[in-house]
Protein backbone atom coordinates (compact mmCIF):
# COMPACT_ATOMS: atom_id res chain seq x y z
CA UNK A 1 0.00 0.00 0.00
CA UNK A 2 0.98 3.39 -0.71
CA UNK A 3 -0.82 5.62 0.58
CA UNK A 4 -1.36 5.58 4.09
CA UNK A 5 -4.21 4.25 5.40
CA UNK A 6 -7.09 6.37 7.04
CA UNK A 7 -8.80 5.28 10.17
CA UNK A 8 -12.25 5.85 7.88
CA UNK A 9 -10.88 3.42 4.81
CA UNK A 10 -10.34 1.18 7.56
CA UNK A 11 -14.09 1.05 8.69
CA UNK A 12 -15.18 1.05 4.93
CA UNK A 13 -12.74 -2.01 4.18
CA UNK A 14 -14.34 -3.78 7.31
CA UNK A 15 -17.58 -3.04 7.25
CA UNK A 16 -17.66 -4.46 3.26
CA UNK A 17 -15.79 -7.62 4.53
CA UNK A 18 -18.38 -8.25 7.26
CA UNK A 19 -20.81 -8.83 4.40
CA UNK A 20 -19.92 -12.72 3.24
CA UNK A 21 -21.43 -14.55 0.47
CA UNK A 22 -22.57 -17.91 1.81
CA UNK A 23 -23.16 -20.22 -1.05
CA UNK A 24 -26.30 -23.43 -0.47
CA UNK A 25 -26.75 -26.51 -1.57
CA UNK A 26 -29.38 -24.78 -4.33
CA UNK A 27 -26.51 -22.43 -5.82
CA UNK A 28 -27.33 -22.46 -9.42
CA UNK A 29 -25.08 -21.97 -11.97
CA UNK A 30 -21.96 -20.81 -9.65
CA UNK A 31 -24.17 -18.12 -7.96
CA UNK A 32 -24.18 -17.85 -4.13
CA UNK A 33 -28.27 -17.79 -3.17
CA UNK A 34 -28.03 -16.05 -0.07
CA UNK A 35 -26.17 -12.77 1.40
CA UNK A 36 -26.09 -13.17 5.11
CA UNK A 37 -24.17 -11.07 7.27
CA UNK A 38 -21.12 -12.38 8.62
CA UNK A 39 -21.04 -12.63 12.56
CA UNK A 40 -17.00 -12.75 12.18
CA UNK A 41 -15.00 -9.37 11.46
CA UNK A 42 -12.22 -9.62 10.76
CA UNK A 43 -9.38 -8.93 12.65
CA UNK A 44 -5.09 -9.34 12.60
CA UNK A 45 -3.71 -9.70 16.21
CA UNK A 46 0.08 -9.48 16.41
CA UNK A 47 2.83 -8.94 19.31
CA UNK A 48 3.93 -5.50 19.65
CA UNK A 49 6.36 -5.41 17.02
CA UNK A 50 3.77 -5.72 14.64
CA UNK A 51 2.56 -2.24 14.89
CA UNK A 52 5.82 -0.46 15.76
CA UNK A 53 8.48 -1.12 12.45
CA UNK A 54 7.26 -0.27 8.82
CA UNK A 55 10.82 -0.93 7.09
CA UNK A 56 11.22 2.91 5.95
CA UNK A 57 7.61 2.43 4.62
CA UNK A 58 4.23 3.85 5.97
CA UNK A 59 2.58 0.54 7.02
CA UNK A 60 3.07 -1.60 10.32
CA UNK A 61 2.65 -5.20 9.50
CA UNK A 62 -1.02 -5.39 11.10
CA UNK A 63 -2.18 -3.22 8.99
CA UNK A 64 -0.71 -4.74 5.88
CA UNK A 65 -1.98 -8.11 6.52
CA UNK A 66 -5.71 -6.83 7.37
CA UNK A 67 -5.55 -4.29 4.24
CA UNK A 68 -4.27 -7.43 2.04
CA UNK A 69 -7.00 -9.61 3.72
CA UNK A 70 -9.81 -7.47 3.67
CA UNK A 71 -9.23 -7.16 0.07
CA UNK A 72 -9.53 -10.53 -0.84
CA UNK A 73 -6.08 -11.59 -0.58
CA UNK A 74 -5.48 -15.84 1.69
CA UNK A 75 -5.15 -14.99 4.83
CA UNK A 76 -1.85 -16.43 5.39
CA UNK A 77 -0.57 -14.88 2.57
CA UNK A 78 -1.49 -11.40 4.39
CA UNK A 79 -0.12 -12.55 7.68
CA UNK A 80 3.29 -13.33 6.10
CA UNK A 81 3.13 -10.17 3.98
CA UNK A 82 3.11 -8.20 7.52
CA UNK A 83 5.61 -9.93 9.48
CA UNK A 84 7.94 -9.51 6.16
CA UNK A 85 8.12 -6.04 6.56
CA UNK A 86 9.74 -6.56 10.44
CA UNK A 87 11.63 -9.42 9.06
CA UNK A 88 13.09 -7.29 6.54
CA UNK A 89 13.33 -4.13 8.87
CA UNK A 90 16.79 -3.84 10.36
CA UNK A 91 15.58 -2.05 13.18
CA UNK A 92 13.79 -4.88 14.51
CA UNK A 93 16.72 -7.16 16.12
CA UNK A 94 14.71 -9.97 16.79
CA UNK A 95 13.38 -11.20 13.58
CA UNK A 96 14.84 -11.73 10.18
CA UNK A 97 17.49 -9.47 8.74
CA UNK A 98 19.68 -7.89 11.40
CA UNK A 99 18.14 -10.45 14.24
CA UNK A 100 20.83 -10.92 17.45
CA UNK A 101 22.80 -13.81 16.41
CA UNK A 102 24.17 -17.18 17.90
CA UNK A 103 26.98 -17.47 20.05
CA UNK A 104 29.18 -17.61 16.63
CA UNK A 105 27.98 -14.32 15.67
CA UNK A 106 25.19 -16.18 13.07
CA UNK A 107 22.37 -15.29 12.49
CA UNK A 108 19.88 -17.95 12.46
CA UNK A 109 16.51 -18.07 11.86
CA UNK A 110 13.34 -19.96 12.99
CA UNK A 111 9.86 -19.26 11.36
CA UNK A 112 6.11 -21.59 11.11
CA UNK A 113 3.11 -20.61 9.37
CA UNK A 114 -0.19 -22.60 9.07
CA UNK A 115 -3.06 -22.45 6.94
CA UNK A 116 -6.30 -22.92 8.96
CA UNK A 117 -8.77 -23.72 5.81
CA UNK A 118 -5.93 -25.88 3.67
CA UNK A 119 -4.74 -27.79 7.49
CA UNK A 120 -1.15 -27.62 6.31
CA UNK A 121 1.71 -26.46 7.47
CA UNK A 122 5.21 -25.59 7.36
CA UNK A 123 8.46 -24.23 9.13
CA UNK A 124 11.96 -24.15 8.79
CA UNK A 125 14.50 -23.92 11.84
CA UNK A 126 18.61 -22.21 12.42
CA UNK A 127 18.23 -21.46 8.86
CA UNK A 128 21.07 -18.92 7.79
CA UNK A 129 21.43 -16.12 4.66
CA UNK A 130 17.59 -15.67 3.68
CA UNK A 131 15.83 -12.50 5.26
CA UNK A 132 12.82 -13.90 5.40
CA UNK A 133 12.21 -16.86 6.96
CA UNK A 134 8.55 -17.26 7.06
CA UNK A 135 8.19 -16.94 3.16
CA UNK A 136 11.02 -20.21 3.63
CA UNK A 137 8.44 -21.87 5.57
CA UNK A 138 5.62 -21.16 3.66
CA UNK A 139 7.76 -22.93 0.36
CA UNK A 140 8.00 -26.11 2.79
CA UNK A 141 3.87 -25.93 2.95
CA UNK A 142 3.76 -25.31 -0.53
CA UNK A 143 6.45 -27.73 -1.87
CA UNK A 144 7.31 -30.82 0.53
CA UNK A 145 5.54 -33.19 2.00
CA UNK A 146 7.24 -32.13 5.32
CA UNK A 147 6.26 -29.76 8.18
CA UNK A 148 10.09 -28.89 9.63
CA UNK A 149 13.49 -28.69 7.58
CA UNK A 150 16.55 -27.11 9.76
CA UNK A 151 20.31 -25.68 9.12
CA UNK A 152 21.95 -26.90 6.14
CA UNK A 153 18.54 -28.88 4.82
CA UNK A 154 16.80 -25.62 5.13
CA UNK A 155 19.08 -23.09 3.40
CA UNK A 156 19.76 -25.91 0.84
CA UNK A 157 15.87 -26.08 0.45
CA UNK A 158 15.48 -22.39 0.13
CA UNK A 159 18.59 -21.91 -2.48
CA UNK A 160 16.54 -25.00 -4.25
CA UNK A 161 13.03 -22.92 -4.09
CA UNK A 162 14.83 -19.68 -5.22
CA UNK A 163 15.68 -17.60 -2.63
CA UNK A 164 18.07 -15.23 -2.20
CA UNK A 165 21.21 -16.94 -0.27
CA UNK A 166 23.35 -14.46 1.81
CA UNK A 167 26.62 -14.40 3.39
CA UNK A 168 25.62 -13.01 6.69
CA UNK A 169 22.33 -11.26 8.26
CA UNK A 170 23.85 -9.42 10.65
CA UNK A 171 23.72 -5.56 10.64
CA UNK A 172 25.96 -2.95 12.33
CA UNK A 173 23.66 -3.08 15.05
CA UNK A 174 23.24 -6.70 15.54
CA UNK A 175 27.21 -7.40 14.95
CA UNK A 176 28.52 -4.54 17.50
CA UNK A 177 25.74 -5.74 20.21
CA UNK A 178 26.91 -9.37 19.89
CA UNK A 179 30.64 -8.23 19.97
CA UNK A 180 30.02 -6.78 23.10
CA UNK A 181 28.20 -10.19 24.41
CA UNK A 182 31.37 -11.76 23.33
CA UNK A 183 34.23 -8.81 24.71
CA UNK A 184 32.10 -10.28 28.10
CA UNK A 185 32.36 -13.70 27.97
CA UNK A 186 35.84 -15.57 28.59
CA UNK A 187 36.46 -17.07 25.46
CA UNK A 188 37.89 -20.54 27.25
CA UNK A 189 34.30 -20.55 27.64
CA UNK A 190 34.18 -22.41 24.64
CA UNK A 191 35.83 -25.29 25.13
CA UNK A 192 32.75 -26.68 27.49
CA UNK A 193 29.14 -25.81 26.21
CA UNK A 194 27.55 -25.89 29.64
CA UNK A 195 29.73 -23.17 31.29
CA UNK A 196 29.82 -21.30 27.90
CA UNK A 197 25.58 -21.21 28.24
CA UNK A 198 26.36 -20.16 31.77
CA UNK A 199 28.53 -17.07 30.93
CA UNK A 200 26.83 -16.38 28.38
CA UNK A 201 23.42 -16.31 29.89
CA UNK A 202 25.57 -13.80 32.63
CA UNK A 203 26.98 -11.85 30.50
CA UNK A 204 23.22 -11.14 29.07
CA UNK A 205 21.93 -10.12 32.23
CA UNK A 206 24.91 -7.64 32.84
CA UNK A 207 24.29 -6.17 29.08
CA UNK A 208 20.07 -6.45 30.17
CA UNK A 209 20.88 -5.15 33.76
CA UNK A 210 23.37 -1.68 31.60
CA UNK A 211 20.25 -1.01 29.08
CA UNK A 212 22.78 -2.42 26.22
CA UNK A 213 20.11 -5.05 25.47
CA UNK A 214 16.02 -5.21 25.92
CA UNK A 215 14.19 -8.38 28.00
CA UNK A 216 11.83 -8.97 24.79
CA UNK A 217 14.75 -8.53 22.37
CA UNK A 218 16.40 -11.83 23.85
CA UNK A 219 14.03 -14.02 23.13
CA UNK A 220 12.53 -11.45 20.47
CA UNK A 221 9.72 -12.84 18.00
CA UNK A 222 6.92 -11.63 15.90
CA UNK A 223 3.66 -13.92 15.77
CA UNK A 224 0.61 -12.88 13.40
CA UNK A 225 -2.75 -14.21 13.44
CA UNK A 226 -5.45 -13.42 11.68
CA UNK A 227 -9.48 -14.59 10.75
CA UNK A 228 -11.41 -12.93 7.60
CA UNK A 229 -15.19 -12.10 7.07
CA UNK A 230 -15.54 -15.60 6.05
CA UNK A 231 -13.77 -17.10 9.43
CA UNK A 232 -11.02 -18.17 7.99
CA UNK A 233 -7.86 -18.23 10.13
CA UNK A 234 -3.83 -18.49 9.42
CA UNK A 235 -0.88 -17.70 11.23
CA UNK A 236 2.75 -17.20 10.91
CA UNK A 237 5.68 -16.76 13.41
CA UNK A 238 9.08 -15.91 12.79
CA UNK A 239 12.35 -14.77 14.50
CA UNK A 240 16.04 -14.89 15.21
CA UNK A 241 15.64 -16.80 18.11
CA UNK A 242 17.24 -16.57 21.23
CA UNK A 243 19.97 -13.75 21.27
CA UNK A 244 23.74 -15.41 21.72
CA UNK A 245 21.89 -19.36 21.38
CA UNK A 246 24.10 -22.35 21.11
CA UNK A 247 24.49 -22.78 17.16
CA UNK A 248 21.52 -24.81 15.95
CA UNK A 249 20.04 -24.37 19.02
CA UNK A 250 15.72 -23.99 17.58
CA UNK A 251 13.34 -22.55 20.04
CA UNK A 252 9.63 -22.81 20.03
CA UNK A 253 8.93 -20.63 16.78
CA UNK A 254 9.30 -23.36 14.32
CA UNK A 255 7.40 -25.91 16.49
CA UNK A 256 3.94 -26.82 15.63
CA UNK A 257 1.51 -26.58 19.08
CA UNK A 258 4.53 -24.17 20.55
CA UNK A 259 5.07 -20.86 18.53
CA UNK A 260 2.31 -21.59 16.53
CA UNK A 261 -0.83 -23.16 16.48
CA UNK A 262 -4.33 -23.01 13.93
CA UNK A 263 -7.11 -25.25 14.36
CA UNK A 264 -9.38 -23.26 11.09
CA UNK A 265 -12.32 -24.82 13.08
CA UNK A 266 -11.35 -22.87 16.67
CA UNK A 267 -8.95 -20.41 16.56
CA UNK A 268 -4.98 -19.54 16.44
CA UNK A 269 -2.20 -19.19 18.94
CA UNK A 270 1.08 -18.23 19.21
CA UNK A 271 4.14 -16.54 21.27
CA UNK A 272 6.95 -14.24 22.15
CA UNK A 273 9.20 -14.79 24.76
CA UNK A 274 11.31 -17.58 26.27
CA UNK A 275 10.83 -20.65 24.12
CA UNK A 276 12.52 -23.11 26.23
CA UNK A 277 9.32 -22.52 28.25
CA UNK A 278 6.54 -22.80 25.93
CA UNK A 279 8.71 -26.06 24.10
CA UNK A 280 8.48 -27.79 27.22
CA UNK A 281 4.37 -27.15 27.79
CA UNK A 282 3.49 -26.70 24.28
CA UNK A 283 1.32 -23.34 24.78
CA UNK A 284 0.02 -22.86 21.59
CA UNK A 285 -1.62 -25.96 21.05
CA UNK A 286 -2.76 -25.97 24.59
CA UNK A 287 -4.33 -22.60 24.23
CA UNK A 288 -6.34 -23.81 20.92
CA UNK A 289 -7.43 -27.14 22.91
CA UNK A 290 -8.54 -25.14 25.59
CA UNK A 291 -10.66 -22.58 23.19
CA UNK A 292 -11.99 -25.42 21.42
CA UNK A 293 -13.37 -26.43 25.13
CA UNK A 294 -14.90 -23.25 24.87
CA UNK A 295 -12.75 -21.21 26.84
CA UNK A 296 -12.60 -17.28 25.94
CA UNK A 297 -8.89 -16.87 24.64
CA UNK A 298 -7.41 -14.88 27.25
CA UNK A 299 -8.58 -17.49 29.87
CA UNK A 300 -6.87 -19.97 27.97
CA UNK A 301 -3.60 -17.98 27.63
CA UNK A 302 -4.38 -17.51 31.40
CA UNK A 303 -4.44 -21.16 31.62
CA UNK A 304 -0.84 -21.68 30.26
CA UNK A 305 0.89 -18.96 32.44
CA UNK A 306 -0.53 -20.79 35.26
CA UNK A 307 0.93 -23.92 33.71
CA UNK A 308 4.59 -22.45 32.56
CA UNK A 309 4.89 -20.75 36.39
CA UNK A 310 3.95 -24.19 37.77
CA UNK A 311 6.60 -25.91 35.56
CA UNK A 312 9.02 -23.46 36.30
CA UNK A 313 11.16 -25.07 39.48
CA UNK A 314 14.81 -24.82 38.46
CA UNK A 315 16.39 -22.24 41.17
CA UNK A 316 17.94 -20.60 37.91
CA UNK A 317 15.18 -19.45 36.54
CA UNK A 318 13.46 -18.77 39.35
CA UNK A 319 13.98 -14.84 40.90
CA UNK A 320 13.92 -13.91 44.45
CA UNK A 321 10.05 -14.16 45.08
CA UNK A 322 10.29 -17.96 43.75
CA UNK A 323 8.41 -17.21 40.54
CA UNK A 324 9.84 -17.10 36.35
CA UNK A 325 12.77 -14.46 35.78
CA UNK A 326 11.66 -14.62 32.16
CA UNK A 327 8.99 -13.35 30.28
CA UNK A 328 6.91 -15.09 28.32
CA UNK A 329 3.93 -13.74 26.23
CA UNK A 330 0.82 -15.22 24.39
CA UNK A 331 -1.74 -14.29 21.31
CA UNK A 332 -4.75 -15.45 20.29
CA UNK A 333 -8.26 -15.64 18.49
CA UNK A 334 -10.99 -17.52 18.36
CA UNK A 335 -13.47 -18.58 15.06
CA UNK A 336 -15.77 -15.92 17.01
CA UNK A 337 -13.05 -12.91 16.29
CA UNK A 338 -12.53 -12.60 19.88
CA UNK A 339 -9.04 -12.28 20.54
CA UNK A 340 -6.41 -11.62 24.09
CA UNK A 341 -2.47 -11.03 24.36
CA UNK A 342 -1.52 -12.30 28.06
CA UNK A 343 1.53 -11.84 29.17
CA UNK A 344 3.53 -13.91 32.44
CA UNK A 345 4.72 -10.06 33.67
CA UNK A 346 2.38 -6.40 33.94
CA UNK A 347 3.73 -4.17 30.99
CA UNK A 348 3.27 -5.94 27.94
CA UNK A 349 1.55 -4.98 24.99
CA UNK A 350 -0.04 -6.36 21.72
CA UNK A 351 -1.09 -4.92 18.34
CA UNK A 352 -4.53 -5.68 16.67
CA UNK A 353 -5.75 -4.68 13.37
CA UNK A 354 -9.42 -4.25 13.11
CA UNK A 355 -12.41 -1.98 11.32
CA UNK A 356 -11.10 0.73 13.40
CA UNK A 357 -7.52 0.69 12.31
CA UNK A 358 -3.76 -0.53 13.99
CA UNK A 359 -3.77 -0.48 17.64
CA UNK A 360 -1.55 -1.18 20.40
CA UNK A 361 -3.38 -2.78 23.60
CA UNK A 362 -2.18 -3.54 26.98
CA UNK A 363 -1.90 -7.51 28.03
CA UNK A 364 -3.50 -9.10 30.44
CA UNK A 365 -0.92 -10.56 32.97
CA UNK A 366 -0.62 -13.08 35.02
CA UNK A 367 2.16 -11.79 37.66
CA UNK A 368 2.67 -8.38 38.63
CA UNK A 369 6.30 -6.80 39.01
CA UNK A 370 9.35 -7.59 36.76
CA UNK A 371 11.02 -11.23 36.05
CA UNK A 372 13.52 -9.70 37.76
CA UNK A 373 12.19 -8.89 40.92
N1 LIG B 1 10.41 -17.30 21.31
C1 LIG B 1 11.55 -17.23 20.55
C2 LIG B 1 12.63 -18.13 20.99
O1 LIG B 1 12.77 -18.42 22.19
O2 LIG B 1 13.38 -18.58 20.15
Amino acid sequence: MTKKMKRRDFMRTGAVAGLTLAATKDEVAGFPMILKQSTVKPLVISSANGNRFKNGGDVTAVSKAFTMMTGGADVLDSVIAGVNIVELDPLDDSVGYGGLPNADGVVQLDSSVMHGPKKRAGAVGALEGVRTPSLVAKAVLENTDHHLIVGKGAQDFARDMGFKIEDDLNTENSRRKWLEWKRRTDPEHYLDPKKRADAGHKAALQMLAAGLLREENMHGTINCDAINSKGEICGVTTTSGLAWKIPGRIGDSPILGAGLYVDGAVGAAGSTGRGEANLFNLCSFVIVEEMRRGAHPKDAGMEVLNRIKNNTIEKRLLNARGLPNFGITFYMLNAKGEYAGVTMYEGGSYAICNENGPQTLKCDALLTGRPSD
